[in-house]
């Protein structure tokens, strides 16, 4: 609780509209990214200050492979980049960085840098920072039912002991519901982000593109939180 706020207990950004920043300035796709990547750095630094518990972010798709070549490229270096040095600062305040997503086919150096990110951050204490790479959402629940199957199937679980619990416990991450999903830069789309998390969200949709949306924008997303009722299905 910041001035009376109530800060949600899991955000996810789906961080979108670095593309658009750096065509407005003339400037490549990559420039917006390494922006985006400034950005979001802020932004987990701003979000252990204020106390929150998970931020989840989506910084590369299953489909975001589907783009050219020079751009997928850029952006698995500077992955490997931010993991090694950039995030010094964020280990420094006892971040916990965990990932979601396939790790094929992603190139090795990022996955060692993935691998040692997630070693040398796994006993710290503050924000949990779950980086969705190579994610999709539909695939998530597709693993998570094929896990738990293959439990069925060996024994190790009964069909009747299946409940909401094994579920989360079975997805990439066993992480609590999101409360507030933020997509900037004024698209309307979920685009197959924590699908299953997401159930009973709250969603923010600021027109503001990604590298533009620093902590004053943070702040604003959550105090539109705050002004939220939340019903869970009930008539509260
Ligand atoms: C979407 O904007 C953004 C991405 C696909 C990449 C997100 C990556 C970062 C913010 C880099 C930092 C990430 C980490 C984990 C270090 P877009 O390219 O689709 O923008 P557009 O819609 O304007 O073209």
């Amino acid at each position: 609780m910041i001035d009376n706020l109530v800060i949600p207990n899991h955000i996810g950004i789906i961080m979108d509209g670095n593309g658009r920043w750096a065509k407005m300035r003339g400037l490549s796709r990559s420039a917006g990214h390494r922006e985006g990547a400034n950005t979001l750095k802020k932004l987990c630094l701003y979000a252990e200050s204020i106390g929150l518990k998970y931020l989840s972010v989506y910084a590369f798709s299953t489909e975001n492979f589907k783009r050219n070549k020079v751009e997928v490229d850029f952006l698995m270096n500077l992955f490997v980049d931010m993991f090694k040095k950039e995030f010094q600062e964020i280990m420094d305040r006892q971040v916990k960085v965990v990932f979601s997503g396939h790790r094929d086919p992603l190139p090795k150096k990022v996955l060692d840098a993935m691998d040692e990110i997630t070693f040398k951050t796994k006993n710290n204490t503050s924000t949990v920072l779950n980086v969705c790479l190579n994610y999709g959402g539909q695939s998530e629940i597709l693993d998570m039912t094929k896990k738990i199957v293959k439990q069925v199937q060996d024994g190790s679980l009964s069909l009747d002991d299946i409940n909401l619990d094994t579920i989360s416990s079975n997805l990439y991450q066993d992480l609590p519901p999101l409360d507030l999903v933020i997509r900037t830069s004024g698209e309307l789309r979920l685009s197959n982000f924590m699908l299953y998390q997401a159930s009973y969200a709250e969603f923010y949709f600021p027109k503001i593109l990604f590298p533009d949306f620093l902590e004053n924008e943070f702040m604003e997303a959550i105090v539109e939180f705050n002004k939220r009722t939340r019903k869970f299905g009930g008539n509260v």
